[in-house]
């Protein structure tokens, strides 16, 4: 059993995991990163689980690495530190990833909300990388995915200033897809989940890989990969089955073969 999450089974393929270290504004600890890489582990091998929603407290998603604990590190303990192999497995993951964020998201905390595929804030959610403010930089992809994310001026004007936005500024940057009231954040993710859950699974999957490939490679290598993704389709029941479907003038059954 995690300590430091609260993980509720699948239903109707949605799964939810909810950050639980109230203590500390949900600080990512390495308890609570590898327990989420353990569970995502599980997930992905779970014939049931279609849609991942993370998502934390009203107060936060998440306020960053645990300052506390990075405080004992020093650089060999950087070096080894463990961590980096739980971000690797959260990485890893295959099957969509939505974050349903209220409240601070801040640091790791807004690295890791930028691992997943589908961002929804509150309206009370912000977003930051304040890393600068301790004498350090993000080091969890921050850099990286933030750039990718909201374009160059805006992610220096964050990281370099260490200045968090709202969730409206967040969205119009492109770093959110959906704003909602608060109370309907996970609600929200969730629904969405379920929409992507009643489609066909490895459509899902090699759809992600492609969107996700955009991000790290040029146009003429993306459009050789989506390619081969949508042939490879070519090879399952599930695309039968859904061109049949529309066909008969039904819905799907799909099963992920
Ligand atoms: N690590 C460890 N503990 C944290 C924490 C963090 N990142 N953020 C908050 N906490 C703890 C506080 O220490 C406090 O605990 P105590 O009561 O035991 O002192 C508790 O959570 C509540 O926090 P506050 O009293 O500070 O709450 P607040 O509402 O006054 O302020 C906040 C909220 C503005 C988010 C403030 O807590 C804050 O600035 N937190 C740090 C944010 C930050 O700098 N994050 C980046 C971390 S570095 C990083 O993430 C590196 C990386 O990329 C890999």
């Amino acid at each position: 059993m995690p300590h430091t999450l609260a993980v509720l089974p699948p239903e109707q393929g949605v799964r939810l995991i909810t950050l639980q270290r109230p203590e500390a504004l949900n600080a990512l600890n390495t308890e609570l990163l590898g327990e989420l890489a353990a569970e995502l582990d599980a997930a992905e091998q779970d014939a049931e689980t279609r849609v991942v929603v993370i998502t934390g407290s009203r107060k936060a998603f998440a306020a960053g690495a645990d300052i506390k604990e990075m405080a004992e590190r020093d650089l060999v303990g950087i070096l080894n530190d463990p961590r980096l192999a739980h971000w690797q497995r959260i990485t890893r993951f295959s099957k969509p990833l939505i974050a349903a964020i209220n409240g601070f998201c801040l640091g790791g905390g807004c690295e890791l909300a930028m691992h997943a595929d589908i961002l929804i804030a509150g309206e009370d959610a912000r977003f930051g990388q304040p890393e600068i403010n301790l004498g350090i930089m993000p080091g969890a992809g921050g850099t990286q995915r933030l750039l990718r994310a909201v374009g160059k001026s805006l992610a220096m004007q964050m990281v370099l200033t260490g200045e968090a936005i709202d969730a409206r500024h967040a969205q119009r940057a492109g770093l959110v897809s959906e704003v909602t009231q608060p109370e309907f954040t996970v609600e929200r993710a969730v629904a969405i989940g379920r929409v992507i859950a009643q489609k066909a699974p490895l459509a899902v999957r090699l759809a992600k890989e492609a969107l996700l490939k955009a991000e790290d490679t040029d146009l003429a290598s993306g459009l050789r990969f989506e390619r081969h993704a949508f042939t490879l389709l070519a090879g399952t029941r599930d695309r039968e089955e859904g061109i049949r479907a529309f066909q008969e003038k039904r819905r799907p059954e799909f099963t992920g073969q």
